[in-house]
């Protein structure tokens, strides 16, 4: 069994990347699990850069949810509408999590995730070729910083 984690950006309701992620988890191989994570409702809590303030400590509450998810699943699918030529802010603020997590000692965030897969599922407004390139590159770029496969 596959376990396929949909993480929605969107900070509207109903919108284009949720029909298009929803049609993409319509068609999942045989085997495969879907599981569906908001991060834009209700919000994630704020990161804060804690490394120079006494260091990250174990997520609680909803991160702790989210981080659950996260470790539990083998494909993660980001699924975010292009904002200002990147991600959505509810995505950017569980990578910026991510960082806090590399950093918590014992849970092994990094060892964890090594060989997942991320995926990504975008939609824009601009029709210029390559206007979703930036935040292609950065989820690119993100996955193999993270040991992760990209999709
Ligand atoms: C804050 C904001 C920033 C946006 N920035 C871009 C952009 O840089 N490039 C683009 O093509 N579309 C941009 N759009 C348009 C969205 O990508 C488009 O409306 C998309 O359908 C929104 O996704 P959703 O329908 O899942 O909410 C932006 C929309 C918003 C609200």
């Amino acid at each position: 069994m596959t376990r396929w984690l949909f993480l929605p950006c969107s900070t509207r309701p109903d919108g284009n990347t949720l029909a298009l992620a929803r049609a993409a988890a319509a068609h999942l191989p045989a085997g495969a699990q879907a599981h569906w994570f908001d991060l834009a409702t209700p919000p994630l809590p704020r990161f804060a850069d804690l490394r120079a303030r006494g260091g990250h400590v174990a997520p609680k509450g909803r991160l702790a949810e989210l981080a659950a998810a996260t470790l539990a699943a083998d494909e993660l699918v980001i699924v975010s509408p292009v904002y200002w030529y990147g991600l959505a802010g509810p995505g950017h603020e569980m990578l910026d999590h991510w960082s806090g997590w590399l950093e918590v000692p014992g849970m092994e965030f990094a060892g964890r995730m090594r060989g997942k897969r991320l995926w990504l599922v975008t939609v824009r407004a601009d029709p210029a070729q390559g206007s979703q390139a930036p935040l292609e590159d950065a989820m690119r770029r993100s996955a193999r910083w993270m040991g992760l496969r990209f999709g």
